[in-house]
């Protein structure tokens, strides 16, 4: 039979592994099975030789890699009779609770900081129906809010302090130590609450102690300067960054980030808004890949401490791209160094301008 089985997303693909039952009714939207791409031109522009692999999950079916979590999350919450689900977010959790919940006929309330969510995931919260609260405030503030309403109320909590959103997201690092057929040597994320990062590292450690490989990678956490609690060593209180995903002061998962740490031998480190930024560009123009600003943080990170040699030569590197460039449109063509060019509607005008541009 030439045809293989139909994906239908990763509670199925990893059942034996997730915490579900024969019987558990899934909601899934087909999320995982992202492309684990190897860059072509940027080594070279490092004038290094490494393999360095981008784990692209902007393309799960809300854009970002909450989905591997929310499937998890929506399913228990609706199998436990949950009509309700409540998060905070800085975007990215938002649209895809309002997904799931759409999928599964439940309520989904969303808290975000006013004003300082990119404008694709504000789309995606509205469009599937949730309850959008804007607060006069941020995260941090939202999450703390969030715990308190739901000891009052019949909401279910859908933050990555609900283990089974882990659960899901560690699927990732199974996708990718099945295709490398190893674990890459080192793996590197951005880290707001550091629920990815510590996920990653559950899925990693499942396989390595089950045999299934032999070795982990080095975790590396990267932050934006303004929002990097993990490299203050303490609680940030007024998180700024142009990547609003990971403008967190007050990470969730902190004590497990620094497990993390310790158990891979890896580190934190902080990037600039302007490194950030850069990468992100080089990315899109090098390698025709759109990640969102907070996902060019794994880059930005990474290339810093490859040139610099803290990633040393000949190894194998594995950059998470946690969200899709299109979740922030406003940011892309704000930054954009080549704006359209207007002309007539006519040949002349059409054909001089390809000349003038025309790469020499
Ligand atoms: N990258 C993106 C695109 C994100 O949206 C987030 C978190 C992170 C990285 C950081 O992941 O928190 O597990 O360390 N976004 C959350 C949200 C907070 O509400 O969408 P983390």
């Amino acid at each position: 039979m030439p045809f293989r089985p139909r994906y239908t997303g990763l509670i199925n693909k990893y059942r034996d592994r997730l915490p579900v039952q024969d019987d558990t009714r899934l909601i899934s939207l087909g999320e995982g099975n992202t492309p684990l791409i190897k860059l072509n031109n940027i080594p070279g522009l490092l004038g290094k030789n490494v393999d360095i692999y981008v784990k692209y999950e902007g393309l799960n079916p809300t854009g970002s890699f909450k989905d591997r979590g929310m499937t998890m999350a929506v399913t228990k919450a609706v199998e436990e009779g949950s009509k309700a689900i409540i998060c905070a977010s800085t975007g990215n959790t938002s649209a895809a609770a309002a997904a799931y919940a759409a999928r599964a006929g439940i309520t989904a309330f969303v808290l975000i900081p006013e004003g300082k969510i990119a404008m694709g995931k504000l789309a995606q919260a509205m469009m599937h129906g949730a309850v959008v609260i804007q607060i006069k405030g941020n995260f941090d503030a939202g999450m703390q809010l969030v715990k308190e309403v739901a000891e009052q109320a019949p909401v279910t909590i859908v933050n990555s302090i609900n283990p089974f959103r882990l659960q899901g997201q560690k699927t990732a690092a199974f996708e990718i130590v099945e295709e490398l057929e190893c674990a890459p040597d080192y793996h590197c994320l951005p880290v707001g609450n550091a629920g990815n990062i510590s996920a990653h590292w559950m899925g990693y450690s499942e396989y390595r102690d089950q045999g299934i490989v032999n070795n982990s990678p080095v975790m590396v956490g990267y932050q934006a300067a303004g929002s990097a609690p993990f490299l203050r060593g303490h609680m940030v209180d007024n998180p700024e960054t142009v990547a609003t995903a990971i403008r967190i002061g007050h990470p969730q998962s902190w004590d497990k980030a620094w497990q993390v740490k310790d158990e891979s031998g890896g580190w934190f480190d902080e990037c600039t808004d302007e490194e950030i930024l850069a990468a992100q560009k080089m990315l899109a123009r090098k390698e025709g890949i759109f990640c969102e600003p907070a996902s060019a943080a794994s880059l930005a990170g990474a290339m810093r401490d490859i040139r610099g040699g803290r990633i040393p030569e000949g190894v194998k590197v594995v950059c998470t791209l946690t969200g899709h460039g299109l979740k922030d449109p406003d940011i892309a063509i704000r930054q954009s160094s080549a704006p359209p060019i207007n002309v007539e509607a006519e040949l002349e005008a059409v054909k001089a301008a390809i000349l003038e541009n025309m790469a020499s």
